[in-house]
């Protein structure tokens, strides 16, 4: 399987904000970012929500940069950041997954994550589906001439993220 290169591109704090209202983070709560970029999600789900926040890059400048910000803002016993692949990191220690790549980087997730992940754990997307599930709820940000979507997905039962028929529709909200 030939893994997909997803660029640096940073959600706004706004969408930050959104997503981690979504999930209804807690200050229980493990949350992984999969490519972590500048560190600015692991840092508001640790300085607002006070979770614990892991953020996993495969660019060591920007995960440097990650934990230089953790470390100025004294975060750094609740943030972890892993210069790796999100791919071959054990996923079982979430109860958030973060995720702001691409449809095709989400679809190669998909097995892994229904595999690895707790039940009930959230994984929240910003602008990019996971093709074969259903997303549990889903919301549009607008910015200015952006509009953001948030897709939020949650683990109900052993089989994964996969919902039963007959189970209610999505409820689009717009904020
Ligand atoms: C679109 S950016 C999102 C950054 C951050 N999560 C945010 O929303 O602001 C995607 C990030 O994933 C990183 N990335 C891409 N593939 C990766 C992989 N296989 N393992 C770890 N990080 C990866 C990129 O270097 C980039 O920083």
């Amino acid at each position: 399987m030939t893994e997909i290169d997803v660029p640096f591109v940073s959600s706004s704090g706004l969408v930050v904000v959104k997503m981690l209202e979504m999930v209804k983070l807690k200050p229980n709560d493990v949350l992984f970012d999969l490519g972590c970029g500048d560190g600015r999600i692991i840092v508001e789900a640790a300085q607002s929500f006070g979770a614990t926040s892991v953020g996993i890059e495969k660019r060591r400048d920007l995960a440097v940069a990650a934990s230089g910000k953790a470390k100025e803002l004294n975060l750094s016993r609740r943030i972890g950041v892993i210069v790796g692949d999100f791919y071959s990191f054990d996923m079982s220690r979430a109860d958030v997954v973060v995720s702001y790549l691409l449809t095709v980087a989400n679809k190669q997730l998909e097995s892994k994550l229904e595999k690895e992940l707790k039940l009930k754990a959230r994984v929240v997307s910003h602008d990019f589906e996971f093709p074969d599930w259903k997303p549990t709820q889903f919301m549009m940000v607008n910015e200015g001439w952006l509009d953001h979507k948030i897709f939020l997905y949650v683990k109900e039962n052993q089989e994964g993220f996969k919902r039963k028929d007959g189970e209610p529709e999505l409820a689009w909200k717009s904020l």
